[in-house]
């Protein structure tokens, strides 16, 4: 322990009775000990992977801000660690998540089948339901087919790796997200990546590729992170332009945009020029799994070669039965979308008058931009002190110069819910000099 005697010891992180760093302030130093255990113990990997200490640095500074455990029914307010805080990290745009006539269905629907599939859908995972799904789906998105996957990254995993040969083309957004990155870096074509809904950067892209090629364009609708919204109707010509394929991944845009919340290619009428529809059951549709809508040729093809489809069990009856209701739900209660839409736009104005930075989003998803890993973890921190529940967004969700704090809204937040997270983000950001 030596080496540490220079140094103001504030906290130690104790991990096999041995002390891994002391902190002063920001920074670490590694015990003697430390290092030789992991020199002598450990074999190489666990050895090589006791180095990444970072998590245990942030619990130390007491700003570890992720795996908080709810332990009450999921809505605008939550109840973590005993303590009531208001909810504006959650998916569920449309707010149906604890909706009593979900839970319902899916109590129903696992009486009726059970609990589980026990098997992918290609073998004995395929239940009646799951085809009802489909079928509803593929109506109300308005594509000719549609495939159910056990979750919203494995449709992207399993669809982007698998539609392109090694002479093709994947064309991707730089702020695309991960599940679609993930999908790409599995495929054998080449990857062009353009810059963030930049028209002439994918313009240039679409150049360089073989005119007899096939060429995937692969965009989030609303991006996940930053809540801006793709330039579909620009991205539609030029597919037509440079005769390309386009997917849309909707997880973000559906139960906020569109008709009865069918997402961004609904509000901008490209529903017919786009050739694959993604959406997930995570988050509007406030259950799990994920599907793809398109045409039959293409739903033909990877039934039977998607290896994120048919390596996988089918999602659970609960599940289906609960995606199901809620799509009848967002269509029925207009009210979720109208109301999500006025208090998105009030959030978003009383953001923009106290002088937050929150880029280009104009959606329910509202970037405060932080631009430091530490401050963005400590303001999440003090947030939560203050009953506000948001999302830190840190590298590699986005550049380590663009990390923010992710403030996201649900048609059941009230207006006094919002007051009170926006009185609480100004009184932390004044402290801190942000504003
Ligand atoms: C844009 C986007 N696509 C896909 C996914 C994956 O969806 P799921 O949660 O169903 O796996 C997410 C979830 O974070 C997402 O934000």
């Amino acid at each position: 322990m030596a080496e540490m005697c220079n140094f103001v010891v504030t906290v130690g992180v104790i991990c096999n009775n041995i002390i891994i760093f002391a902190q002063n302030k920001y920074k670490f130093v590694y015990s003697k000990e430390y290092k030789s255990h992991l020199r002598i113990k450990m074999k190489l990997l666990q050895s090589k992977l006791a180095k990444y200490t970072a998590p245990q640095e942030a619990k130390a500074l007491g700003i570890y801000p992720y795996f908080r455990a709810i332990s009450s029914e999921q809505d605008s307010e939550v109840i973590i660690n005993g303590k009531k805080v208001l909810m504006f990290g959650s998916n569920c745009y449309s707010g149906l998540v604890n909706d009593p006539r979900i839970k319902e269905a899916a109590i129903e629907a696992t009486r009726k089948y059970g609990t589980g599939c026990a098997g992918s859908p290609f073998l004995n995972g395929t239940l009646d339901l799951h085809k009802q799904l489909e079928a509803r789906i593929a109506e109300y998105i308005g594509k000719e087919d549609v495939m159910i996957y056990s979750t919203g990254f494995g449709v992207n995993l399993g669809v982007v790796s698998t539609l392109t040969g090694r002479e093709d083309y994947i064309l991707w957004d730089e702020q695309d997200h991960a599940s679609i990155i993930e999908g790409h870096r599995l495929a054998f074509s080449q990857r062009l990546k353009y810059k963030h809904n930049d028209m002439e950067s994918l313009e240039k892209q679409l150049q360089k590729c073989a005119p007899d090629k096939v060429k995937l364009i692969v965009t989030d609708g609303v991006f996940s992170m930053e809540g801006d919204v793709a330039n579909l109707p620009k991205i539609v010509e030029l597919a037509k332009k440079y005769d390309a394929t386009v997917m849309v991944d909707e997880a973000h845009g559906i139960g906020v945009f569109g008709r009865g919340g069918r997402g961004t290619c609904d509000h901008f009428g490209v529903t017919k020029d786009v050739d694959l529809i993604m959406g997930t059951f995570s988050k509007s549709f406030a259950s799990l799994g994920g599907f793809i809508a398109t045409d039959k040729e293409i739903t033909n093809f990877l039934r039977h070669h998607s290896r994120s489809y048919i390596f996988t069990a089918s999602i659970t009856p609960a599940a289906t039965a609960a995606a199901l209701k809620a799509m009848d739900l967002m269509e029925e209660e207009s009210w979720r979308q109208d109301h999500l839409w006025e208090m998105t736009n009030y959030a978003l104005e009383g953001f923009r008058n106290m002088g937050c930075e929150i880029g280009h989003t104009s959606t329910p998803i509202i970037p405060l931009y932080i631009r430091d890993n530490n401050l963005t973890f400590a303001i999440t921190a003090e947030l939560f002190e203050e009953g506000i529940f948001v999302n830190p967004v840190v590298s590699p969700a986005v550049a380590p110069t663009d990390t923010l704090i992710r403030f996201s809204l649900m048609a059941t937040h009230t207006r006094e819910q919002v007051t009170t997270a926006l009185e609480k983000i100004q009184k932390v950001f004044r402290a801190h000099n942000l504003i």
